[in-house]
């Protein structure tokens, strides 16, 4: 098949705009042949772009010619067309098309360009599995629903920008290539050729420059920056990702949380048309972990996490006893009115596996307990083991009447709480508890300070180690660290967290009592931050900020299920690309140049 150049064409329109109005004119169009239909000696062509698609027909009657090429035409390939824009003939016109009431019947084509036969048709419902998608990126970037998230990740850039930029924030940019910086996860690091031996750390965040930005005088500074992590992935997390990185000088919380919620709110408006109110609803760290056993609850709906330790302390259901006489908890979830829950359901409840399978309880627990009440007679295997009195105690704790199911975890707080929080969303999504708001924000306040990591056997930042303590905790730094408080904050909206902050440390004493209970020695501290230390203590200003995940906020925005379908070119759960297939292996000679040794075995992955 031979090609034709463009020629002088040019595009009256693109393929999404011709209407009724626009009948008897003639028109250019150029775009993808989304499908061809033979009828009656008639060929019908989808013809897609950007902006939607528009039947074009070859009719023999008007370019004899111009039909019969038109027998070779192929999904995918490439064409321009002239004609004149008719109605659609009585029973033809698609509703579901915003131009479905016209056509263009063609007296001119030029073939651009053809398409191997593609892996599958670039339509939004497809089977093709996510790795072809991915390896075949560009052709699944054609689907419109994916152009359609990434135009709203566009307006959503210049929603923020415009929002940033009237209140008076610069947006400047900071290095990749830089030292490691104090986000918690794995660097990617870089080898220096020019500096054998030497490392840079892709930054996890740019947070040490949007502090330094502010000692500057900077004041008010953003930036929608990229951040690479090396860290275990899920559905909401790349290796590289995009945030929405704000600092403010002179501010105290409120500042910067009301400064977020204008933003939100603005951001809604402009891309959704959703008017949201504010200010957002604000739980502590402790009070969101007694409620719903997670920092980033889903208050959509109720269901709340009941602590019934007190129940189980001195009861014959032994299994429960032990665990409390040994410092464990015992909470409770009350599904109301489910008494009559099918019994296989609940022994599905059993065993990691299922636990894992069915309910996204990964927790590694082994069971959940359970009583149920049908018509006062109590039933399950703890209700057996409890007095009078600890019944009547259980159900003026979870307000359990007849006919209500109850879940019970038990163990220590952390795997009781994520267990819980697991079941919660599951039933909350499973019993239909959902108010009916589409977006439910919520900040949560005061995390802890540091918290004790068993593997490492020593305190580490809960946020990173330059957020501020609340200064009436700080006496306890040096005793109870774990009792401490921060001026942290997290954004979270329908259970995703989609930002965190906090007040800085600006103060060079308070700074190395951190590091101090950190165990972080004054030797490592110069190491890592030394540059940091000494900044502050040339007039560093009252300083905090936020960062949104701007890839987390855009696929709630567009109503995706995966980060990966807000991004234009994404990682798989590997971290691998499968369009480039990077990383690659590089040539010896590249290493040698970086003073890397070939010969070194590969660890397992
Ligand atoms: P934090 O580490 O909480 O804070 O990150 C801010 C937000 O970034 C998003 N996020 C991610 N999104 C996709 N993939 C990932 N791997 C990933 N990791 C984090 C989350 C998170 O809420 N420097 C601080 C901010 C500050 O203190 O100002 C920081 O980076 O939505």
């Amino acid at each position: 098949m031979s090609l034709d150049t463009l020629g002088g064409w040019e595009r009256s329109h693109d393929c999404g705009s011709l209407r009724m109005e626009h009948l008897g004119q003639t028109v250019v169009l150029m775009g993808w042949v989304q499908r061809r239909r033979d009828h009656g000696g008639l060929i019908f062509i989808d013809l897609r772009d950007r902006g939607g698609l528009t039947q074009v027909v070859f009719d023999p009657q008007r370019n004899a010619e111009s039909h019969e090429r038109a027998h070779d035409l192929r999904s995918e390939h490439v064409i321009a067309v002239t004609g004149v824009v008719r109605v659609r003939p009585e029973g033809m016109t698609n509703p579901n098309l915003d131009t479905g009431e016209v056509e263009v019947v063609v007296d001119e084509f030029r073939l651009l360009n053809t398409s191997l036969t593609p892996p599958f048709l670039p339509e939004d419902s497809t089977d093709a599995s996510e790795s072809l998608r991915l390896r075949y990126r560009y052709l699944d970037l054609r689907r419109p629903v994916l152009f359609r998230n990434l135009r709203l990740r566009h307006r959503s850039a210049q929603a923020i920008r415009q929002y940033l930029n009237q209140a008076g924030f610069l947006e400047v940019e900071t290095p990749f290539l830089t030292r490691s910086t104090p986000e918690g996860a794995r660097d990617y690091l870089v080898p220096s050729r020019v500096n054998p031996g030497k490392f840079y750390a892709l930054p996890q965040s740019p947070q040490l420059f949007k502090q330094l930005l502010m000692i500057s005088g900077f004041d008010r500074y953003y930036q929608i920056v990229r951040c690479f992590r090396d860290e275990d992935l899920r559905a909401d997390r790349q290796p590289e990702f995009t945030q929405v990185d704000i600092e403010m000088a002179f501010i105290h919380e409120d500042q910067i949380l009301r400064l977020t919620e204008g933003l939100i709110k603005e951001l809604f408006a402009q891309a959704l048309g959703e008017e949201l109110s504010i200010p957002f609803p604000r739980l502590s760290y402790s009070e969101a972990m007694a409620r719903y056993g997670t920092d980033k609850p889903d208050i959509r709906f109720g269901l709340e996490l009941a602590d019934v330790t007190p129940v189980f302390a001195d009861s014959n259901f032994q299994v429960f006893a032990r665990i409390v006489k040994t410092g464990g908890v015992v909470k409770a979830l009350n599904l109301k009115g489910q008494a009559g829950m099918a019994r296989s359901e609940l022994d599905r409840m059993q065993g990691k596996q299922n636990l894992a399978n069915y309910y996204d309880v990964q927790t590694g627990v082994q069971g959940v307990a359970w009583i149920k009440v049908l018509e006062s007679s109590w039933q399950g295997p703890v209700a057996k083991n409890l007095s009078d009195g600890e019944k009547e105690l259980l159900s003026r704790m979870t307000g359990l009447e007849s006919g209500d199911l109850i879940l019970f975890g038990a163990g220590e707080s952390r795997v009781v709480d994520a267990t819980l929080d697991a079941l919660r969303r599951h039933f909350g999504r499973q019993l239909g508890l959902m108010d009916g708001s589409r977006y439910r924000f919520l900040w949560i306040t005061h995390f802890p300070l540091l918290e004790y990591d068993p593997e490492a056997k020593r305190h580490v930042a809960v946020h990173h180690p330059f957020t501020a303590p609340v200064p009436e905790d700080l006496s306890l730094l040096a005793t109870q660290p774990e009792r401490v408080r921060s001026r942290a904050y997290d954004l979270v909206l329908n259970g995703n967290e989609i930002g965190g902050g906090s007040i800085r440390i600006h103060q060079q004493e308070i700074q190395e009592g951190v590091f101090r209970a950190l165990g972080i020695g004054p030797e490592e501290a110069r190491e890592k931050f030394g540059f940091m230390l000494e900044a502050l203590q040339y007039g560093a200003p009252p300083h905090g900020g936020i960062a949104l995940g701007f890839d987390r906020l855009v696929m709630l925005l567009c109503g995706a299920s995966s980060i990966r379908d807000v991004i234009a070119f994404p990682k798989t759960q590997k971290a691998t690309c499968l369009l480039t297939q990077a990383p690659a292996e590089v040539t010896v000679q590249q290493l040698l140049e970086l003073s890397i040794r070939p010969d070194v075995p590969k660890r397992p992955s």
